[in-house]
């Protein structure tokens, strides 16, 4: 059939039909709230890079995740700024770190909202690498029982899922085998498994003061130009033991999202980052475009190209969008 025979614009023509027809919804049951934990008392200080993101501490950081869970966000993804940094990223998997206060504020008060964490060093390291540093090397085997510990430190103060974010090989079987040995089977891992070596991370790195002070990050996260080996990262931690695979960056890599979704059998999530944010708040305060209607255009394409979770810093943003529609 065709024209003019067939004309798609018929069932467009009214908001019934548009409705009607819809291939992809974006509800509040997608969103993860990305939130950042610092110490001290009522901190509530904005963060330059990302207008609208706040450092919290923790009581603020709960009354936000309250705030989420009311609009209808399930959960929340917790960062940590340490007081201090050290070689071997301890703030990580202290058992009184900011993540790990964090999470108990958060439970405690709110046990309804599922509570995720990064795992990752980068935060904690004073050379702001995501594994331990050897002679100007990135050592992978070492990192991982320090990862595994970090998981492990979260799952003790009350996390209900970890997303290792380090992009060491082999560190979500290591992950997995620290939860299981020590009773937190029913932990799952939801693993950064296809994460691209990013300049749209700018922006956090600013908020999360967690730039590599030498060097960058390309012998361990991805080259942004392929695609195969994402589906080959996302095949070994499935094998390791991961239950959620994420694409990470989302916008510039929909495609990446659609091919993870079509060959691989998991939950796909995926992380609209802090650059992919950040542009848009820029451009919607210079008057260029539309932040809200642009950041929900972004949401459902990412949801449209298979992720059925997203990582968001619009996430409360585009609940009251969903709520007031
Ligand atoms: C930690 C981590 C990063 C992000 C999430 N976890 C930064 C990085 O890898 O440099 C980026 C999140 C964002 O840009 O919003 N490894």
């Amino acid at each position: 059939m065709q024209f003019p025979d067939y004309r798609p614009r018929r069932l467009r023509q009214n908001e019934a039909f548009r409705r009607m027809i819809r291939e992809t919804r974006l509800s509040t049951d997608n969103l993860i709230m990305p939130l950042f934990a610092v110490f001290g008392k009522n901190v509530r200080e904005p963060i330059a890079s990302m207008p609208g993101q706040y450092h919290f501490s923790v009581e603020n950081a709960a009354k936000t995740a309250r705030e989420a869970a009311e609009l209808g966000i399930p959960a929340i993804m917790l960062f940590g700024l340490p007081e201090k940094k050290d070689p071997l990223g301890t703030g990580a998997y202290a058992k009184d770190g900011i993540v790990q206060k964090a999470i108990k504020e958060v439970k405690n008060k709110y046990p309804e909202i599922v509570v995720i964490t990064d795992v990752c060093l980068c935060q904690y390291t004073d050379h702001g690498h995501c594994g331990m540093v050897e002679s100007g090397i990135i050592d992978n085997d070492a990192t991982l029982d320090l990862l595994a510990r970090t998981a492990l430190s979260h799952a003790e103060a009350g996390a209900d899922m970890v997303a290792p974010s380090d992009m060491m090989d082999g560190r979500i079987g290591f992950i997995r085998e620290m939860l299981d040995e020590n009773d937190y089977t029913n932990i799952p891992i939801m693993s950064y498994a296809a994460k691209y070596c990013s300049a749209f991370y700018g922006p956090f790195r600013e908020a999360a003061e967690s730039s590599p002070q030498f060097g960058d990050r390309r012998t361990y996260q991805m080259d942004p130009a392929n695609s195969l080996e994402a589906v080959r990262e996302a095949s070994l931690d499935i094998t390791e033991g991961a239950d959620i695979i994420m694409v990470k960056p989302a916008l510039p890599y929909l495609d990446i999202i659609g091919r993870i979704r079509e060959e691989i059998d998991l939950p796909v999530a995926a992380y609209n980052v802090s650059g992919e944010y950040a542009m848009i708040k820029a451009a919607d305060q210079m008057g260029w475009l539309d932040g809200t209607a642009v950041a929900m255009e972004m949401l459902t394409a990412i949801k449209r190209a298979g992720a059925e979770m997203i990582l968001t810093y619009f996430a409360m943003e585009a609940a009251r969008n969903l709520n007031s529609g």
